[in-house]
């Protein structure tokens, strides 16, 4: 299906786009700024999340958020990770896709890659054997990475919680949430055309910006110069 708003020709089948980083780096707001932009243009969208995002996906996302499945290993949340998304692609992620919609997701295939592969030590084929099955090749056109020092990072998402007790996640320490930082780095510079590295440190309206340049010139130029059908 096809995209047509404010001169863009969308020729594809939607646009696929993920934000990944650490704890604290702002994805949650900067998906709703986002969001306005394309709504702006008049564009179809949908906003979703992972761990969840579909009715199966988020039964499965309290199980390993409250730690109930951390006793049984990195393995067994690597696999409920790839259980969840597998549903979530399914019922909600390729639909959308299909309709000609854009889909923003907060986190994706890159958060399993630094959390259960870098941090949680597991084998990198069954990693690549899991995401490809939990993925079926629904693959993101753009992933924005926000990049942020961790102990910001940490600081931003302790204030945000308030008194609520740290997920199974941001509960580990430092020398964790760094791996995971240059984790996602290097996950950058290896798929350069995927990736966009976007400095998180500013204030919430100098990344909306960072992050709209990054999709202007990686998606919508590109369209904007075909040919209208
Ligand atoms: P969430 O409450 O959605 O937090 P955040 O605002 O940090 O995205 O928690 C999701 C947590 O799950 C987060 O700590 C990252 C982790 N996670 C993984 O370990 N692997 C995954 O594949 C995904 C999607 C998330």
């Amino acid at each position: 299906m096809m995209l047509e708003a404010a001169g863009f020709q969308l020729l594809t089948d939607g646009i696929f786009i993920t934000f990944e980083g650490g704890e604290g780096a702002g994805k949650s707001t900067q998906i709703k700024r986002l969001a306005k932009h394309f709504e702006a243009l008049d564009l179809p969208l949908i906003v979703t999340r992972e761990p969840g995002g579909s009715v199966g996906a988020e039964a499965v996302r309290h199980v390993i958020l409250s730690g109930a499945a951390e006793k049984y290993g990195s393995t067994m949340e690597a696999l409920l990770f790839a259980a969840a998304r597998a549903d979530h692609v399914d019922t909600i992620i390729r639909p959308a896709l299909k309709q000609g919609k854009i889909v923003l997701c907060d986190r994706f295939m890159d958060s399993s890659r630094v959390y259960q592969g870098t941090t949680g030590k597991i084998d990198e084929s069954l990693m690549a054997a899991l995401e490809s099955v939990a993925i079926d090749g629904v693959r993101p056109d753009l992933t924005l990475i926000l990049d942020l020092d961790p102990k910001l990072g940490m600081s931003r998402a302790d204030a945000r919680r308030g008194k609520d007790v740290p997920d199974r996640f941001e509960k580990e320490d430092l020398a964790i949430h760094k791996a995971r930082r240059a984790g996602f780095l290097a996950i950058a510079k290896k798929e350069p055309e995927r990736c966009a590295v976007i400095d998180a440190s500013g204030n919430a309206s100098q990344v909306e910006q960072a992050i709209w340049k990054a999709v202007e010139s990686r998606l919508l130029a590109d369209q904007k110069a075909l040919p209208n059908v």
